[in-house]
């Protein structure tokens, strides 16, 4: 089969088209024949080599945590989709940038009538959204919500189900200004630059702060973020993307303050109680195929140009979701 996959580690450059064997479903899996993936920034934190060096087949590593396609076969013992199913899946141990991949059926779940494109970029994105809100940041109802790179693939799906979980406020911070325009698309109340948010989201909030704070982003963007909390205010840490591995948290800090820290991880809790991740998935499928959690339509690339879309990935020069046209529909399309 086709696939993209990189034999060390790199920049864009070192995505290439390969051909690899198709994978065979193992007990409890599915083999689905994919139609689109979902691009994550952790993607191009795989192929920087931040999760280590390539080591697959032929010593290729394909990327790819989430896909959504037809299932093409079934596993001895795997329950729950179908052969000839449409779903969406996400896929811990990567592999989604190929025309087949393999997924345990705890993570494959019905695409519940969502257009393809649209259920590819669901399954990693939105039970990580949900576990930041509601796993870790135990958001209720009436509280404020400040979201970091509030445009990316994560954020804007944040944004929309912290609305849907009853928040009052859903505020968000963008690193280019241009992206402070899209607030009202992204179902935020209002999107602050980045640099200088915290005087921002003081002034919005008449010094009140608020309740609950995601920060993928870090150094000292999660400092300003726990001086803009409420008292009882959590910040959940899922990302370093400004690569600040050395910055810690002040104890007395916390305590004085009444200040909290909470970490996520979603590789963590599909390895120690997979079946929030299935549920979770599960919920956002059927919210987002009734209308009940709205949403945008993604970017759709054709899969030629994966080096390039990590190249903007990098630049933070994307919003809201991409997906990779596996399939080919684009080609296929009338024009
Ligand atoms: N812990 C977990 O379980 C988990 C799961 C999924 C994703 N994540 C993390 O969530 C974050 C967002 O992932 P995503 O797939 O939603 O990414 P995305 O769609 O690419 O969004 C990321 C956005 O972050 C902003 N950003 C801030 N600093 C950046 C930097 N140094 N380099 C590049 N972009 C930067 C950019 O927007 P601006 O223009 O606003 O700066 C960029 O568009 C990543 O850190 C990822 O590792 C964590």
């Amino acid at each position: 089969m086709r696939a993209y996959g990189f034999k060390s580690n790199g920049g864009p450059e070192v995505l290439e088209e390969i051909q690899v064997p198709t994978p065979a479903p193992g007990p409890g899996q599915v083999l689905i024949e994919v139609a689109y993936a979902g691009v994550n920034f952790a993607e191009v934190q795989h192929r920087r080599g931040e999760f280590g060096e390539p080591d697959g087949p032929g010593g290729y590593d394909v990327p790819g945590l989430e896909v959504s396609g037809t299932v093409a076969a079934l596993g001895t013992g795997a329950t729950g989709p179908a052969v000839g199913e449409e779903v969406a899946a996400y896929l811990p141990a990567f592999g989604g940038y190929a025309e087949f991949a393999v997924a345990d059926a705890e993570f494959v779940r019905p695409a519940s009538g969502l257009p393809l494109a649209h259920a590819a970029g669901v399954p990693c994105v939105y039970p990580t959204a949900y576990g930041v809100l509601t796993d870790a940041g135990r958001l209720r109802e009436g509280e404020s919500v400040l979201i970091h790179a509030a445009a990316g693939g994560v954020g804007s799906a944040a944004a929309r189900i912290a609305r849907a979980l009853g928040a009052a406020h859903v505020f968000g911070t963008v690193g280019s200004p241009g992206k402070t325009e899209l607030a009202t698309a992204l179902g935020y109340d209002a999107l602050f630059p980045r640099e200088g948010s915290a005087d921002a989201v003081r002034e919005t909030t008449a010094g009140h702060g608020v309740d609950l704070v995601l920060d993928p982003v870090g150094g000292p963007v999660r400092r300003a973020s726990l001086d803009v909390l409420a008292p009882f205010g959590r910040v959940v840490v899922y990302g370093d993307l400004g690569l600040h591995q050395d910055w810690t948290a002040d104890a007395w800090d916390l305590w004085k303050n009444n200040r909290s820290i909470a970490g996520y991880n979603i590789g963590d809790v599909a390895r120690r109680s997979p079946a929030t991740i299935g549920e979770h998935l599960s919920r956002a499928l059927s919210l987002l195929a009734s209308g009940a959690l709205p949403y945008a339509p993604p970017t759709v690339i054709p899969w030629t140009e994966v080096a390039e879309t990590h190249r903007l990935f990098e630049a933070g020069a994307t919003s809201g979701k991409t997906v990779l046209d596996i399939a080919g529909h684009a080609e296929r399309s009338p024009a």
